[in-house]
């Protein structure tokens, strides 16, 4: 059935007349026919439309208002009327989908889209990595959104939207579907200790929970998972980047003695060991020596150190090795940081993070092309991408952004504030899955790096509700707008395949 004509207008900026009654929603998909094949449009703005010149419509409203009658100049269903602005978004010929190049017909109807329409997207595609079920408005449509997920995760993935409108959900689910897969392995710093799921649902109720789920956690571990320790002996000058704002005079100091001592560097330094023929200022080294003891919260006692935090002078040497191989054979790994001030978590993700790309880079190409590709998920992201950080230098998680999908290492960043992140950031994140955002300058950032033309949907990313989404990204031939999935439904129909199969008799 038509929901209405097209009149006029120019290429993105098609012009259609809704027939009344038939509403016509803000970011709702809508097809024309050609002779060329289906033009399909997304409604990007509403506007008023009157057969009645602006003089005679307040005219008739005064009459309304202040005298109470009711004049009806022509039928109402002509009168007035809503003009819906659309762009082209796709041309579908013979299941193929190409980029827009024509105008549909002058007068020709548009209709509502229908699962037939996205035939194209069934085709089967490698590592399917599921993220919704496409949207045309708010109507969910029967088409579930599949991405190359070895490609997405290794060419980074931004999510970002205003508190509350279901990143954290999004990131549930994203986990939930590649617990079991083998093209990759997901180390999450869950600074909400959310992911996991120790008093909700979560990544331990997956059937594969036991062999392909690792969680450390610094407190009462349940059964079968590891307490969050680390052996100070492992720690670098370098693993404090973006975590420290060392001065220059300090940052020679750190690798001085790193290069003096080696392992003991850091012990090195709260005894005050001379190094031979280098003298430093007093106070550079109480500097340095106060602000280690406080992060790595280590207390001297004479000549004693004592560790109250997670990193330890002798226990926790096998951790980081572990977590390496547990993510280099797809596992996904969860790190509670709930406990930790930011910096401490951002360490710890640094001395990780520092350890995939060194093994992934020394892989040779062969050896490469058989590894899970392996994806660091980090909440908050312009902590360590924001521009103030990255002015006073790199860190870890800014060289995976630039080079890290080489080598088939790559970023989840999830944030609130994308426009805290440079520019040339932002545009190596090749996937943005983008929920409601108020803030219209964290809109303009996403718009400017986005992968397809979103110039004029910033209506549109300001209109979308709690788990409505619009994905960009260079794997993808359109923006598409999805409706992602509750988490704890996903998984209980999930659960539910699970059970059928299981029974596996047909009555
Ligand atoms: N896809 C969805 N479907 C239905 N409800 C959702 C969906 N996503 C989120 N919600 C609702 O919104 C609430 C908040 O979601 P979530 O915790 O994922 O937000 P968030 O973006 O991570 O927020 P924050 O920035 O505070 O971390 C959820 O508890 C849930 O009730
Ligand atoms: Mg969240």
């Amino acid at each position: 059935m038509a929901k209405g004509l097209v009149i006029s207008g120019e290429f993105g900026n098609i012009l259609v007349r809704e027939k009344s009654g038939n509403k016509i929603e803000l970011g709702e998909l809508l097809i024309a026919e050609t002779s060329e094949g289906k033009i399909l449009m997304q409604v990007f703005d509403l506007v008023y439309g009157s057969q009645l010149s602006q003089q005679n419509l307040e005219l008739v409203s005064g009459l309304r208002l202040e005298e109470d009658s009711e004049i009806e100049l022509i039928d109402p269903k002509l009168r007035t009327y809503i003009l819906s602005k659309l762009k082209n978004v796709l041309t579908i010929k013979n299941e193929k989908a190409t980029a827009p190049k024509t105008l549909p017909n002058f007068f020709s109807e548009v209709r509502d889209v229908t699962k037939k329409d996205f035939s194209f997207m069934s085709e089967k595609i490698k590592n399917a990595l599921y993220l919704g079920d496409l949207r045309s408005g708010s109507k969910k449509l029967e088409v579930p959104v599949y991405l190359d997920g070895e490609k997405v995760f290794s060419h980074h993935i931004l999510i970002c939207g205003t508190t509350g409108r279901g990143k954290s959900v999004l990131m549930s689910n994203l986990l939930w579907g590649v617990i079991d897969k083998e093209y990759c392995g997901m180390l999450v710093l869950d600074p909400h200790d959310e992911y996991y799921g120790r008093n909700k649902l979560g990544m331990k109720d997956h059937a594969k929970a036991k062999e392909k789920v690792d969680y450390y956690t610094p407190r009462n571990p349940p059964p079968g998972c590891k307490h969050l320790k680390f052996n100070i002996k492992q720690l670098m000058p370098h693993h404090f980047n973006g975590v420290v704002d060392w001065s220059d005079p300090q940052t020679q100091a750190l690798h001085a003695y790193y290069k003096a001592y080696k392992k003991e560097w850091i012990s090195s330094i709260l005894l005050e060991k001379e190094i031979e023929n280098i003298k430093f200022f007093e106070g550079t080294i109480a500097v340095i020596k106060r602000r280690l003891m406080q992060l790595l919260k280590l207390e001297l006692h004479e000549e004693t150190i004592s560790c109250k935090g997670i990193f330890d002078m002798n226990l926790g040497e096998g951790t980081i090795k572990d977590i390496v191989k547990s993510l280099e054979n797809a596992k996904t790994v969860i790190l509670d940081t709930s406990e930790f001030s930011e910096n401490v978590e951002i360490l710890i993700g640094s001395l990780i993070a520092s350890e995939v790309l060194d093994r992934y880079k020394n892989y040779n190409f062969e050896e490469l092309k058989k590894k899970p590709v392996i994806s660091v998920v980090i909440e908050e992201a312009p902590r360590v991408l924001g521009k103030e950080v990255l002015e006073k230098g790199h860190n870890i998680f800014s060289t995976i952004a630039r080079e890290g999908r080489k080598f088939k290492v790559g970023l989840t960043a999830i944030t609130q504030l994308p426009s805290l992140i440079p520019r040339t950031i932002l545009a190596n994140m090749n996937t943005k899955i983008i929920l409601g955002i108020e803030m219209k300058p964290e809109r303009q950032a996403l718009i400017e790096s986005a992968s397809q033309d979103l110039s004029t949907d910033d209506r549109n990313i300001a209109s979308l509700d709690k788990g409505e989404a619009i994905v960009s990204s260079n794997f993808a031939n359109f923006a598409m707008p999805i409706k992602i999935p509750f988490f704890d439904l996903l998984v209980k129909n999930g659960k539910q395949e699970y059970i059928q199969n299981f029974n596996g008799i047909k009555p």
